[in-house]
């Protein structure tokens, strides 16, 4: 296997074309996700002190969260600005906040914010930073629109990706089916930000201070392994749907989709049900003050 080269602008498009695809997928699966995501979220407002009146960013906002439940925790005096790449996931973030005074949804690239100097408390993000092409020039982004002090609380995927089976063991059961080569060494991508000590090192490179890197156990269950196929079906990307219908004739090629229901086998309950439990890294960290 030859292993792909990287190309920064068609990754950047591609990205914003296969969320906008899946968009819809994965706020019908939003029940699912939140089992573990809604944890997350709860710990990502602790770490950062989210509290009454604070000005909060959420990147790679994609449906909504954390920005939603933070906007719920600043009231009326606070407010919330959720950013993503792709429009269409900031269409179902605008409808899911629709009525709240507090919240407003924008596109945006994490890596080109455009907001003056010091306009946020707190910068949050779930699972979005794991796809920036330059990480210190992100993080050195983040650090200019915090407040002197201001604090950054993100939660991105452990490595290796077999810690996060909620997240890698699908697209895996359907690379090894297509006999993708393995992705660049260094690319963005979700298990790009796995390495605790590299991602330390890189936010205290853009001046951020008081990093702490932490696991967190997400506990994801899901009601059956159908349950996990229906999930993956609705978000995986466009291209690899296109590449199951080149090489076996329908993108539900059920061989393919029941290898991914047996791979969760491992996982069940005794009732039956599947628990993945899926290793994030909670990273906090301190605006440099002067
Ligand atoms: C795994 S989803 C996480 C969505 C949401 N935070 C959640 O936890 O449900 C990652 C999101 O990051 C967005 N994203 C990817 N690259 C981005 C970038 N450079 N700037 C802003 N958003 C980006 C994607 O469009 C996608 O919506």
């Amino acid at each position: 296997m030859t292993t792909a080269e990287f190309d920064p602008v068609s990754f950047k498009q591609t990205q914003r074309a296969n969320w906008n695809a899946i968009s819809e997928g994965w706020l019908s699966c939003s029940a699912d996700f939140e089992s573990g995501g809604a944890p997350v979220t709860a710990r990502l407002l602790e770490l950062a002190g989210v509290r009454r009146g604070h000005r909060v960013l959420d990147v790679g906002t994609g449906t909504g969260e954390p920005a939603l439940s933070a906007a719920a925790v600043v009231g009326a005096t606070g407010a919330v600005t959720g950013i993503d790449l792709a429009p269409d996931m900031i269409d179902r973030a605008r409808d899911r906040g629709r009525g709240m005074g507090n919240i407003e949804f924008a596109v945006g690239d994490v890596e080109s914010l455009d907001f003056p100097a010091a306009s946020f408390d707190v910068v949050l993000s779930r699972w979005g930073l794991m796809f920036a092409v330059d990480r210190v020039e992100t993080f050195r982004t983040l650090a200019r629109v915090l407040v002197p002090g201001g604090l950054l609380a993100a939660a991105v995927w452990a490595v290796p990706g077999s810690a996060a089976p909620m997240m890698s063991l699908g697209f895996q059961t359907i690379a090894e089916r297509l006999e993708l080569p393995p992705a660049p060494p260094g690319a963005p991508g979700p298990f790009s930000m796995g390495d605790p000590e590299a991602v330390a090192a890189e936010l205290a490179k853009a001046g951020f201070g008081e990093v702490e890197v932490t696991a967190f156990q997400v506990p994801f269950v899901l009601e059956s392994p159908q349950r996990f196929i229906e999930f993956n079906k609705v978000v995986i990307p466009p291209g690899l749907k296109t590449m199951l219908r080149e090489r076996f004739g329908s993108a539900d090629d059920p061989e393919t989709w029941a290898a991914v229901g047996a791979a969760v086998e491992p996982y069940r309950t005794s009732e039956g049900a599947v628990a993945l439990p899926s290793k994030a890294l909670l990273l906090r960290a301190v605006a440099p003050i002067g």
